[in-house]
């Protein structure tokens, strides 16, 4: 799971399409993190939370600061003159900041619940669990319908292929 941390750009790939494969990895760890929450309180898998107490904050820490240091810069450059995109980035930072303190929390709590902390409180680490993964499905589901809709990218002059392509559009 961790060598999904790293949002990579491999040769040809443009940043949209490095983004929604980084987007397919969250979503992957958000049903990993639906199991353990379905398998609280008896049925847990310890392993299981082990691997995702260490892959939740990388994989979210490096996903933002890629669409916060190389994706909305781009988008934001390409329509400046739209200023409800500068509002929706506003948005989208914002939620990066508050989903980046719950993911190390609850990357805590799946680590108390790998280790078999005995203190650990199982109603409200279901409770953080299930929190996470729908607000992250929602954050999502948002990017990918309205920053990374075809309206957007095509006024923008992006594609989700490959960056020739991109460079050439503009
Ligand atoms: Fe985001």
């Amino acid at each position: 799971m961790t060598k999904d941390a790293t949002v990579k750009l491999s040769q040809g790939d443009s940043p949209i399409s490095a983004l929604r494969k980084a987007h397919d990895a969250q979503l992957q760890l958000c049903d990993r993190l639906e199991e353990i929450a379905d398998s609280l309180p008896d049925r847990v898998n310890r392993q299981k939370c082990i691997y995702a107490s260490r892959a939740l904050g990388p994989m979210i820490r490096e996903t933002h600061r890629f669409e916060e240091d190389v994706v909305f810069p781009l988008i934001a450059d390409r329509l400046k003159h739209d200023r409800t995109i500068a509002a929706t980035l506003g948005r989208l930072r914002s939620e990066h900041c508050e989903d980046e303190c719950f993911a190390e929390e609850l990357s805590e709590a799946l680590h108390a619940l790998g280790t078999g902390r005995v203190e650990i409180n199982i109603e409200a680490t279901g409770y953080m669990l299930r929190g996470f993964f729908e607000a992250t499905r929602r954050h999502i589901a948002f990017e990918s319908e309205h920053l990374l809709s075809n309206e957007v990218l095509s006024a923008a002059g992006l594609t989700g292929d490959d960056h020739s392509r991109d460079d050439q559009s503009s």
